[in-house]
């Protein structure tokens, strides 16, 4: 049974890998042949909005799924009703545009940011009488990785954000001060069962996810996630995957976007979890049963883009779980963005640690360092088994703060490569 996959990215490929001991195959549309997946399956190669490829990628699969959300939906739509596809395409247009998004949390009673449409320098002024300042000011679509935001706490920059971004359809959502984020991650089957995994607590900085720790306990923030969660994936008659971001916010959760498909911060449930989100995704969209979410222990993923770890982060992110040692897991893949997992001994108990930011920024900081590259070769001898590459001389490690208010005034000071943490806007 062949399951087609549209992009092949990081996620289509551990999609592949982790169905193939399903007894399933692959074929994937993207349009090179060296991406991440097409070192584990064939590829059709084109744009997504080839409708050609599409049907023969229809075609030759059971059933069609996606590993990103920015494709074609008309193209996709343009299939017909015969071709299954699994998310379904309304969760899929939902979530292409920031405010259906918004739209459907307020729907199902979960509670969102508030927000305006903004598509007029006229409107953005009434936005920011509406939803005060500070606030943020987003495109709506085809946003990723905080790409296409910008941070807003005066009329002045609201005015400066507008002439960069304006010109397409925009969002402008308060600021939250959150405490810390979340993100919750289940699947529904074909038949209507669901799972749910434990929470992920998420940090990002300048909008792209470094680190997350899972399972993160907070029960009644757990029963809160889920509940909204359920009440999405029932909404759609779900089938697969799907992600919720939240904002911890005064004890509270405050949904700021979700995604429908398998998710960066759900990475960890590969060796975390008794079934990974993978192969729940897929048992999902083939209504097979869903495998138990619980997870095996605890587990940190730490986004490390375009370079391989320092040894330094183990001990960090120790530290942040709260055992004593911890080995560094991994998979050298093909990819820009290498991930590993940190599982404490088997004898240990977990507990939880210091997972301040303080504490878990020298973890992540070989994650800024490194060229993002969005796609690298498996041949790339560095990237086998965890040899570490040589390291380029270090010039001092950028501001960590995402939010930094002195960055742009140039008053944000890099850190020593000698100090042992960074050291920003003091
Ligand atoms: N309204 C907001 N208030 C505070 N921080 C925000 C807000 N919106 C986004 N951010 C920060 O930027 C990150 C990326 O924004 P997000 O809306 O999730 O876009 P993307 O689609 O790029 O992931 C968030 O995870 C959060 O850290
Ligand atoms: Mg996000």
């Amino acid at each position: 049974m062949t399951v087609g996959i549209i992009g092949g990215g990081q996620l289509g490929r551990m999609m592949a890998l982790a169905g193939y001991p399903l007894g399933l195959d692959f074929l994937f549309l993207d349009r090179s042949n060296d991406t991440p997946a097409a070192a584990v399956a064939p590829t059709l190669v084109g744009e997504f909005t080839d409708r050609r490829l599409l049907r023969e990628l229809a075609r030759r699969s059971e059933v069609l799924t996606f590993d990103w959300e920015n494709i074609s939906l008309e193209s996709v739509q343009a299939l017909g009703r015969r071709t299954r596809v699994a998310p379904p395409l309304a969760a899929l247009a939902m979530s292409q545009d920031r405010i259906s998004e918004k739209k459907l949390f307020e729907k199902l009673g979960i509670p969102t940011t508030r927000y305006a449409a903004v598509d007029s320098a006229a409107a953005l002024s009434r936005a920011l009488r509406r939803v005060g300042l500070p606030g943020v000011l987003k495109t709506r679509r085809l946003g990723y990785d905080g790409k296409g935001q910008a941070v807003v706490r005066s009329a002045e920059e609201a005015a400066a954000a507008w002439s960069r971004l304006g010109g397409v359809p925009l969002i402008y959502e308060e600021f939250v001060p959150f405490d810390y984020e979340v993100s919750i991650i289940g699947a529904r089957s074909r038949h209507g069962e669901v799972a749910i995994y434990p929470l992920n607590r998420n940090l990002h900085r300048d909008g792209i996810l470094r680190l997350t720790l899972a399972p993160w306990s907070a029960p009644t923030l757990q029963r809160a996630a889920a509940r909204h969660l359920r009440r999405v994936l029932e909404h759609f008659r779900y089938e697969g995957v799907l992600n919720i971001e939240f904002f911890v916010h005064r004890g509270r959760l405050l949904a700021n976007e979700t995604a429908p498909r398998v998710h960066n911060s759900g990475h960890w449930t590969i060796e975390g979890a008794a079934t990974s989100q993978f192969e729940n995704h897929l048992r999902a969209i083939l209504g097979l049963p869903l495998g138990a979410t619980r997870a095996r222990g605890h587990a940190a993923m730490i986004n490390l883009i375009g370079e391989m770890p320092r040894a330094s982060s183990g001990s960090a992110i120790a530290n942040c779980i709260g055992t004593t040692t911890a080995r560094l897991r991994g998979r050298s893949a093909s990819l820009g963005t290498s991930r590993c997992w940190v599982k404490p001994p088997a004898n240990e108990t977990p507990r939880r640690g210091d997972c301040s930011p303080r504490s878990i920024r020298p973890a992540c900081a070989s994650g800024v360092r490194g060229r993002a590259s969005p796609y690298r070769r498996p041949s790339d001898p560095r990237r086998a088994g965890w040899v570490a590459p040589r390291q380029p001389a270090r010039s001092g490690l950028p501001c960590h703060r995402s939010q930094c208010h002195r960055r742009a005034s140039g008053h944000c000071r890099p850190c020593s490569p000698s100090s042992a943490r960074p050291v920003h806007c003091r």
